[in-house]
């Protein structure tokens, strides 16, 4: 669509150039704190105002704009394109700049791997090296599929030359549609990263508390193989705790029994929602909500610890309030919402 315009960002004195790009990643490509979270027009977190110029959505009508949004000339930065060059008004933060600026490379299927019988791990070998905080995810543009998709890696990203993605089978999804039915190894696609905020904090001084649910699984399978590798986290326990409706879905624990330190300062609890299912007999384990078992297993001592956790908008709602209950600090927690 556009091919190099001027993007002013007036309140900050700050110009970048989006060259075929969307506004708000080109500008975290220039290394700038371009505020953003789900990349794919859900959130509404990339909001800016448009001054002069004008732009083309990528996503038509993205679920995050609204009515108000569109007389006040809003827009979302992950889905607008300029149209020429533009003069906008957005608050920067230091907080979202990234460590490795996120590229657009090519990434070619090496292996699928089934974890259960809706998730599977699809690992990409990169036509270049690109290096990722565990817990950060990457946009897929999976073939003949409109608008690339978010995924978490699960492996850890020091040398960036092959990024792991599990992912789950949504019924009717377009890209998971594409990846599961249609990708054979040796087929490529493009994938652009690293992005996310919910990476694992290396200088925090603290336990870490991993809370998946489902397609949730991969970035906390990312953090804690990075936590339990990393020098400055060696005396830190790691507790994960992995929800899944039926004793099917549970999965997690051999990837955390081959790090070091397992069942000593690595602690896997699995839990299962549809406890009265049929599916379900015979399971001996935790039963009900991730966040419940969590507020039970742990209580006041929550407050003390690093806390990451991904799934659906509805268990990352519910884990939160959960959290601001049990008085753990904003700055403790670190989630990405799976729209
Ligand atoms: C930050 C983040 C990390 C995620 N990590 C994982 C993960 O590790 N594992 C996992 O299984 N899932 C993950 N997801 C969910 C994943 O991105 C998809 O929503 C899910 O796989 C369903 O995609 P689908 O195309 O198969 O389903 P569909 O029902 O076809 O598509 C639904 C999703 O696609 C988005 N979408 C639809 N049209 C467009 C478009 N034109 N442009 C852009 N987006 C569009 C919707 O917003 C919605 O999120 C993550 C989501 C986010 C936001
Ligand atoms: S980052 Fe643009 S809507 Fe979420």
């Amino acid at each position: 669509m556009s091919s190099k315009s001027k993007i002013t960002i007036a309140n900050a004195n700050v110009e970048f150039v989006c060259d075929d790009d969307t506004i708000s990643r080109a500008a975290v490509r220039a290394g700038l704190g371009f505020p953003y979270e789900c990349n794919v027009g859900e959130c509404g977190n990339c909001r800016f105002e448009l001054l002069e110029g004008d732009v083309a959505y990528l996503r038509e009508n993205p679920p995050a704009i609204t009515e108000r949004d569109a007389q006040r000339k809003r827009y979302l930065g992950c889905q607008a394109q300029p149209k020429g060059d533009c003069t906008i008004k957005v608050p920067l933060r230091d907080h979202y700049k990234s460590k490795h600026l996120p590229r657009k490379v090519t990434g070619t299927l090496t292996q699928a791997i089934d974890v259960t019988h809706d998730i599977r791990e699809f690992r990409f070998a990169l036509s270049e090296p690109l290096k990722f905080l565990a817990g950060q995810y990457g946009l897929i543009t999976a073939p003949g599929v409109a608008g690339a998709r978010a995924y978490s890696m699960c492996n850890t990203g020091e040398d960036g030359a092959e990024w792991h993605f599990q992912i789950r089978k949504t019924p009717n999804g377009a890209a998971t549609g594409a990846l599961f039915d249609r990708m054979k190894t040796g087929e490529s696609l493009q994938l652009d990263g690293p992005y996310g905020m919910a990476y694992l904090r290396e200088d925090a001084p603290r336990d870490i508390l991993c809370l998946g649910g489902g397609s949730g699984l991969s970035p906390m399978v990312s953090i804690a193989r990075a936590a339990a590798a990393s020098p400055a986290l060696k005396d830190r326990h790691i507790h994960f705790v992995y929800g899944g409706r039926t004793p099917a879905d549970i999965c997690g624990e051999d990837m955390l029994r081959v790090l070091p330190g397992y069942a000593e300062r690595i602690h896997y609890t699995p839990v299962v929602s549809m406890a009265d299912d049929p599916a379900s007999a015979g399971w001996t384990g935790k039963t009900g909500f991730v966040h419940d078992v969590a507020e039970a297993l742990y209580g006041e001592a929550l407050a003390g610890f690093e806390v990451y956790f991904a799934g659906p908008p509805m268990m990352a709602q519910a884990v939160t309030k959960m959290l601001i209950k049990a008085k753990v600090p904003a700055a403790q927690m670190h989630f990405d919402q799976f729209y």
